[in-house]
Order: structure tokens, then sequence, then C-alpha cells
């Protein structure tokens, strides 16, 4: 029986090139997910389905019979049921380490913006109501010699703490795992408790996985531990974020300022944040580089092959 695969959305075309003739495939070479029940249709009788994390893989997704793969084209993967997956002998894999520059780059850029207002900025530029040079026009915050809070210490999180060396900053961060301490030497990082992280930061960048144990690790009580002049960075998962507490602590300012590529209803961003000028806001693109994507579709596929194929995947979600 020749193997077969479900593409569930579009890929680059020197990703889909890597799939042998001899493989099936049904490809949806669209950015749109499928209904559900489109998704159980499709998958039917499939090996492997490859996905972008607008599918949701659940139980019932995961019961199409033969199925042997599900690569997600990401580094997350909480749109993927992976105990089920488990139960049922299905690998699943993910993208980590080609992202991990690309994202950690765009989480700096946000950093960067909100920290120096550049968004406002452009928009005044633009406006016509620049008509003289002024002393006080749209002062921001420094970013060198600050305090950056890392939440989350894992790949993306330590590539931001090395950006952060470039700017003589202080580095904090908070994980449940310590890494080696030959990696906090290098970086120059302290691991401290999340309140510590919290009161003392500048700069708080979220890098968690989303989960049970992180979803709005950020809400209320923990945004009123931040200082007034802090500026909140999110290009990890939206809902690690409450954005409802959120918005109330910009308006309110209880923090200084935010820059989110991730929002807890994607693509629906909070009314509330819509309105405010004191938050940087990007469609969750913090990997999408032209050669980052390339690389994220390659990998995906090569691990589904993999699994195919009888052989390890290069990166199996563990
Ligand atoms: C990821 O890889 O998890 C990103 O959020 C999507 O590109």
């Amino acid at each position: 029986m020749p193997k077969s695969i479900f593409v569930a959305n579009a890929l680059p075309d020197d990703a889909m090139r890597l799939i042998p003739a001899g493989v099936e495939i049904d490809y949806n070479a669209t950015d749109t997910p499928l209904s559900k029940a489109e998704l159980i249709r499709r998958l039917k009788g499939k090996d492997g389905l490859i996905c972008h994390i607008t599918t949701t893989v659940d139980d019932e997704v995961l019961a199409s019979p033969g199925l042997k793969a599900v690569a997600n084209v990401a580094v997350g993967f909480n749109n993927i049921d992976v105990a089920a997956a488990r139960r049922r002998g299905i690998i699943v894999t993910n993208t980590p380490d080609v992202l991990t520059e690309t994202t950690a780059d765009f989480a700096w850029a946000l950093l960067m913006a909100a920290a120096r207002r550049v968004v406002e900025a452009d928009h005044y530029a633009r406006s016509g109501a620049w008509t003289a040079w002024k002393w006080d026009l749209l002062w921001g915050h420094d970013v060198h010699g600050k305090t950056l809070g890392v939440v989350g210490f894992g790949r993306i999180g330590r590539a931001v703490a090395r950006r952060a060396r470039g700017f003589d900053m202080r580095v904090l961060y908070h994980d449940t795992v310590r890494p080696d301490p030959t990696v906090e030497r290098e970086l120059n990082a302290t691991a401290v408790d999340l309140e510590t992280l919290l009161r003392q930061s500048d700069f708080v960048s979220l890098h968690t996985l989303l989960s049970p144990d992180t979803r709005h690790l950020v809400g209320e009580r923990t945004l009123r531990m931040m200082k007034p002049t802090a500026i909140l960075i999110n290009a990890a998962r939206g809902p690690v974020v409450d954005e409802a507490a959120l918005v109330r602590a910009l308006t309110e300012g209880w923090i200084a300022a935010a820059g989110l590529d991730v929002f807890e209803e994607e693509p629906t961003i909070h009314p509330g944040l819509l309105t405010l000028r004191n938050v940087v806001l990007a469609p969750h693109i913090a990997s999408a580089s032209g050669e980052t994507r390339v690389a994220m579709a390659t990998l995906a596929v090569r691990n589904c092959l993999a699994v195919l194929e009888g052989r390890p995947p290069l990166t199996p979600v563990q």
C-alpha cells in the first residue's frame, strides 16, 4: 500500500517537493482551517497529517484509523492533544530550533518598538501633525542598562536573553527547569521566583508553553506586581496573559506598555487593546521570515516522512 499524507494547510513549494512521488498527497493548499468534520473526512485512511497551529487535533481527529504521525508546523503544539496521541501510539512532532532566532528577533523588535514608541512615531510622522522639532515629543523608555525578566527559559527565552547582553542589561529568568550553570554564566542570567522577576524587571518577556499551569499566568495579581514603568512582551501564546486584566493594567497605569504577537482568541483581539496607544500589536508573526517559515515547513515534512518510513523523527514532541 502506498503511504498517504494529508497536508491540512498551505506549505511552501520547497517543502512540498520533498514528498516522494510514491506518497499519495491530499493537499488543502489554503490557510483557511478546515471544519472538524472536513478534517476528519479528508484524514480518513491517511498515515500522516501535516498541519498549522490553526488545525485543532483532538482525540476525535486522532481516532482516524491508520494515522501514525502528526507533524505540526510550529514549535508550540497546544493545538494537538499530545496525551491522546501518545495513548493511540501516534507520534507528534514540532519544529523547534529552526525558528528560535527569528522568534527572538521579533520579540526584541516588539520590546524596542514598545519602549521607544516606534508605531506611534510612525503614525505621527505620516499624519501631518509634525510641524516642528519638539523637545518633549514621544518620550519613551531606555532599553540599555535595564533589567530584562524572561519567563520561560527554553530556547527562545535564552535567545532573547542573549540579545539583552548587547544592551548591557541585567537578566533575570524564571522557569521550572534550571539550565546547566554554564548557560546562566554565558547569558549572565539569574534564576529567580516569578514574583521577584515581576517586581524587579523593566521588561518582562514571555516564552512559556501554554499549559494549564501557564494559562493566565499574567493576570491582575501578577500585573499588579510589575513596575508602573514596566513593559510586557508576549510572543509565546495568547492565553498566557489575561487580556481583560492587561487592558486594565495598560489603561490604569499599573504597567507602562506592552508588545503582543499573540492573543487569547486569535484572530480576534480584545477591543480594549485596539484603542490603546501604549500597546504594539502584531498578528502572530514572530517566526514569519521567509527563510524560517520554509525551514519550519521543511522540517515538518521531514518529520512526517521519517515516521512513515519507520525512522525516528528529527524533532518529536517528547
Ligand atoms: C510556533 O511555532 O509555535 C509559532 O507560534 C507559530 O509559528
